[in-house]
């Protein structure tokens, strides 16, 4: 069975970004530790979507088993199905004012449908979908030191929340890199060796991790449960 991986890209702007130069260099490190693994990535400003969560919970007391969320938008018709499906979410933000950015967060604020939600959540029947994968974080900032680290903190700690099992390469709180070049110049992450190599480390690590949760479950015949 296929390990998928899928990388959203969080950054509001469209055509060659440098947070999809990154997130693209983790899932080819992904991808370089096998055959069997596929990867996709989604950027999210290309998708129509209508706000972050607002709260309504529907959620929580009407979501079932083909409607994941109240809003009819693209994450509501396409993403969450991905989501669900994947072992194992690279989440790509840009830096803005030292952390994540808007997009990424209305995302990740929207993941609570997976969490919380009475059909996909840990109250649900399938024991809460979110429980078990893997996660790491990748993040480009203008300058070093410009807030990268802050924003992949943002991420592990969505992942505490939403019980997601954060994966980092070792050294680095997982894929980081700077964008410095002239004005205008996208793609300029892409020869910022440390953080391409780095990045590809990252993704090799995340599938490693991903399949020692696989064999640990088929192991143990094991399903997410919540502990009440
Ligand atoms: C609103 C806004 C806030 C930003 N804040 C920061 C910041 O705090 N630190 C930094 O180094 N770069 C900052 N930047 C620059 C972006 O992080 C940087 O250009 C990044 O490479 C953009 O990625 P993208 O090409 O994928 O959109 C900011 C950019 C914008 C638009």
């Amino acid at each position: 069975m296929a390990i998928k991986v899928l990388g959203v890209v969080g950054t509001p702007v469209k055509g060659e970004t440098n947070t999809e130069i990154l997130c693209q260099a983790v899932l080819d490190g992904a991808k370089a530790q096998g055959d069997d693994v596929e990867v996709e990535i989604v950027c999210l400003a290309e998708m129509k979507i209508v706000a972050g969560c607002t709260h309504c919970n529907w959620c929580l007391e009407k979501q079932t088993a083909e409607k994941f969320c109240s809003q009819n938008d693209d994450i509501t018709k396409s993403l969450y199905a991905k989501v669900v499906e994947a072992d194992a979410l690279v989440i790509a933000t840009p830096v803005y004012i030292g952390r994540l950015s808007w997009l990424t967060a209305a995302f990740i604020d929207r993941l609570r449908a997976l969490f919380e939600g009475r059909y996909y959540g840990i109250r649900g029947p399938l024991g809460g979908v979110l429980m078990d994968k893997v996660v790491t974080g990748a993040s480009v900032a203008w300058i070093r030191h410009g807030g990268v680290e802050t924003a992949l903190m943002s991420l592990m700690q969505m992942a505490a929340i939403l019980g997601l099992i954060y994966v980092t390469p070792g050294f680095s709180f997982g894929a980081g890199g700077v964008s410095a070049a002239p004005l205008g110049e996208y793609g300029a992450v892409g020869k910022d060796k440390f953080a391409m190599r780095n990045a590809h480390n990252t993704g090799a690590r995340l599938v490693q991790v991903a399949r020692i949760i696989r064999a640990g479950k088929e192991a143990l015949r094991y399903t997410p449960a919540y502990v009440r």
